[in-house]
């Protein structure tokens, strides 16, 4: 078997994935056009030929105004369904997604009017494709923590709904330690917390995610490099890295792919897996990832299952469910 074949017929579980990001050009148009929104690209090509970005708020300026065309429950559903649709198509078969409430409460739009269309999708495609999911939302850390303690308390009711908090967008000069008492309360409630950190931000934002948020995994984390202890604690505590090769690529986090961190981290036992972040604006869902970076790094079919393995045993899926996906994986492996 050659790598691309096992790549695209392994099962594989995406753990970090923003459903705003996941808004393609030709969905944005149509769904712009039925709410009657005048977009400020006259074409599908012109929109693509913006997404040139060089560094994080480069993109987070374009994909707020994405995000700005979508009001009711069933855009959400549809973006969603779109979603799971295409990474079914890759043998995706579990996923854990965020949303970013405030990008659209902020707006007018009613936090249940996201969650409900999302939650719709998620189920449909639990019935119809098979896909298992957790959801888990966002807080902006550009905007204060009093706004994120807002969101919490919206969030409160639709506990049975939301797995986790997390804290997303611009990350230099908005620290973890900004959304302690957020995240202290959210912990007292139940959420599982999570924070990206180490993308853009220095390792101290990583210890902060750690020791101050309680965080369960590190979404990015990749410049934990630049501190080889924290790399060594990383390891031994098994924290999850939940990377995103093609988007590091894209927001120059790394120059190319043969200078990305992935193939050291996963060799230096620390726990890494590959995930697309916004695969509409990065040029790529799941296997466009995991070939981009086999491909870039070199790596082995070993390496490529190893980095599946700990999509699974590094989810918040329960055991029983983890257990039988990772039969799966080892059935197909030894097939
Ligand atoms: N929101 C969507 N994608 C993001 C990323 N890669 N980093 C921070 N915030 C984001
Ligand atoms: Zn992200």
């Amino acid at each position: 078997m050659t790598i691309e074949e096992l790549i695209k017929d392994i099962s594989k579980a995406e753990l970090h994935l923003h459903i705003e990001g996941t808004l393609e050009p030709e969905l944005m148009f149509e769904i712009a056009a039925r709410n009657g929104i005048e977009l400020r690209f006259t074409s599908v090509d012109e929109l693509r030929a913006a997404y040139e970005f060089d560094d994080l708020q480069s993109f987070l300026d374009i994909y707020y105004e994405g995000a700005a065309c979508l009001l009711h429950e069933q855009d959400f559903y549809d973006l969603t369904m779109a979603y799971l649709r295409r990474v079914a198509a890759d043998n995706v078969v579990h996923v854990e997604i965020f949303f970013d409430p405030q990008t659209h409460t902020d707006r007018g739009i009613a936090f249940e009017t996201a969650l409900d269309g999302i939650w719709r999708a998620l189920a449909d495609g639990r019935r119809d494709l098979g896909i298992t999911s957790r959801l888990i939302m966002c807080f902006l850390r550009h905007l204060s923590a009093e706004s994120a303690m807002t969101t919490l308390e919206q969030a409160l009711p639709h506990r049975d709904r939301i797995l986790g908090v997390g804290l997303d967008s611009s990350e230099v000069g908005n620290p973890p330690s900004k959304f302690r008492e957020v995240f202290d309360r959210a912990r007292e409630a139940g959420f599982v917390p999570m924070a990206h950190a180490g993308e853009e931000g220095p390792p101290e934002y990583i210890y902060e995610a750690l020791d101050l948020l309680g965080a369960a995994r590190i979404d990015h984390g990749v410049r934990c490099e630049e501190d080889p202890d924290l790399v060594r604690r990383l390891r031994e505590e098994q924290v999850l890295l939940t990377v995103c090769p093609l988007s590091n690529v894209k927001l120059r986090v790394f120059d190319t792919m043969a200078d990305h961190n992935i193939k050291r981290l996963l060799d230096a036992g620390v726990c890494v897996t590959v995930n697309s972040d916004d695969p509409a604006y990065f040029g790529g869902y799941m296997n466009d990832n995991f070939l981009a970076t086999a491909r870039g790094l070199d790596l082995s079919q070993d390496d490529v299952v190893q980095l599946v393995r700990y999509g699974f045993t590094a989810s918040f899926l329960d055991d029983a469910e983890t257990e039988a996906y990772l039969r799966r994986v080892d059935d197909f492996v030894d097939a």
